[in-house]
């Protein structure tokens, strides 16, 4: 059998690429339906479920680079004329369903991959790269689209591919052709081809009108939209104290299955008082009050937000109440942090840079997550780190 494609037959070449991105594909759709749905009540669900979308991610990468090859490939080769040619609206849909399918082959993929790269944590790529893509920002908002497009984009590939494989099958049982057979090993005895092919122009055009179609599904009609914040958001109370807070962070960070999941709560309010000199030894106090549900956390807010880990239903407000008093190289912050119903001591070091009527401020602490019943059935510190980083900033004017 030769390698390459004639006006009659495929190539090994061609026949090795339809049959490893046709394995490839099927395994990644198989993985990712079922590490959708796959149920994570605890610590030993979460681990398989997140293994299954690692091995999904692995794989799908695998059928991306297979599918770029298999493209490149057949750029070099002529197409095999079709054995139905001459049945035009038949022949038609078979050739746009191959393009439809090319395009599947890369988006596909990328879609899913561009969506990983754009959110942290949970459920790492296997392969030694590819964790992020130097042009896509980490963004939730983005990480939202791409995920829907990966979604209606697979959507359409499922679609494509039970049109493409109940075509191969109708000429194999209806029409008792050779067209499946041509592309399975060794090289059968075919009829004389008809002349009269389907052309490239008009199946390409209808495959990338279907395209357009489904881009504008996912990206813009707001059909599938993914609800990625299920959890309630306390309303904060305007607070006003003798330093007004203009803008700050205040971030989290765990490792989850060794790879760090970083986030930030959108929505908190600090209530400080401050003097540069001391009164009973300390500087002032500081109330931070913090709306749980505000947390955007990677790819697991929604199960960082749950009754098990931070219970932003149950507990919609965190809040540290402590006395600033001096140190050494800065200050502490010293006091209790009340979070999902458990109050534990928490201190809190950080720096300031005093101007007249402003401060900037920022610190550091870790929390141990056991402490507040954060993730108890979570025992093992390989799928979720006892230790969570928190860093706070911000910058305050002076009101009195
Ligand atoms: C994800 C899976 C699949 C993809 C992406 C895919 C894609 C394609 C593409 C793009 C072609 C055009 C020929 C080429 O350029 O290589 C093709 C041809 C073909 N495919 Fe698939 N395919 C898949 C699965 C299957 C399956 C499961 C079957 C059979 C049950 C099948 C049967 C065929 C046949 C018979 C041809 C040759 C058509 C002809 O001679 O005109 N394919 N496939
Ligand atoms: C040919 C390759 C691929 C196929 C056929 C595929 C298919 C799927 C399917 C069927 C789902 C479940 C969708 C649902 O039922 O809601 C899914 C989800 C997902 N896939 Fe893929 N995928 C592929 C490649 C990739 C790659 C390469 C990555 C990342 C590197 C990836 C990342 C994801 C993620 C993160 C989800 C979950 C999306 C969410 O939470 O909304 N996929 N994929």
């Amino acid at each position: 059998m030769s390698r390459i494609n004639t006006t009659a037959h495929y190539g090994s070449v061609a026949k090795t690429f339809h049959w490893l991105t046709a394995l490839l594909i099927l395994s990644a759709l198989a993985l990712g339906f079922i590490a959708i749905r796959a149920p994570y009540e605890d610590s030993a669900q979460l681990a398989f479920k997140a293994n299954l979308f690692s091995l999904h991610k692995t794989i799908g990468l695998a059928a991306f680079f297979t599918a770029i090859l298999r493209i490149l490939w057949a750029f070099t080769q002529q197409r095999p004329k079709l054995l139905n040619g001459d049945h035009t609206l038949e022949a038609l849909a078979a050739e746009a369903a191959h393009w439809v399918l090319y395009g599947a082959m890369v988006l596909v993929p990328l879609t899913g991959w561009m969506h990983h790269a754009a959110t942290t944590g949970f459920a790492p790529i296997w392969w030694p790269f590819g964790q992020s893509l130097f042009f896509i920002p980490k963004d939730p908002i983005l990480a939202t689209t791409l995920g829907t497009l990966h979604y209606v984009f697979m959507i359409l590939l499922v679609l494509t591919l039970l049109a493409h494989v109940g075509g191969a099958m109708k000429h194999a049982i209806i029409d008792k052709d050779k067209t499946l057979q041509r592309m399975l090993p060794g090289q059968p005895l075919l009829p004389q081809l008809p002349a009269k092919q389907p052309g490239h122009t008009l199946p390409a055009a209808g495959a990338l009108a279907v395209w357009a179609a489904t881009l504008y599904i996912g990206a813009f009609s707001g059909l599938f939209g993914h609800d990625t914040q299920a959890a309630p958001t306390a309303e904060l109370a305007e607070v006003s104290s003798d330093w007004q807070v203009q803008s700050g962070t205040l971030g989290i960070s765990v490792q989850q299955f060794g790879a760090d999941v970083s986030g930030s709560f959108a929505d908190w309010t600090a209530d400080i008082t401050f003097d540069e000199t001391t009164t009973e030894g300390k500087h002032g106090e500081v109330t931070v009050t913090i709306a749980i549900g505000s947390l955007t956390l990677g790819s697991v807010t929604d199960q960082a937000l749950g009754t098990d880990y931070l219970n932003a239903t149950g507990f919609p407000t965190a809040t540290f109440t402590a006395d600033i008093l001096p140190t050494d190289s800065g200050y502490i912050a010293e006091g209790t942090l009340s979070l999902n119903g458990h109050e534990v001591p928490t201190s809190l070091p950080f720096t300031l840079e005093l101007s007249d009527q402003s401060a900037t401020m920022s610190g550091a602490l870790e929390l141990d997550r056991r402490a507040f019943h954060v993730g108890d059935d979570m025992t093992d510190e390989s799928s979720l780190a006892f230790s969570v980083a928190v860093t706070v900033a911000l910058e305050a004017t002076r009101t009195k």
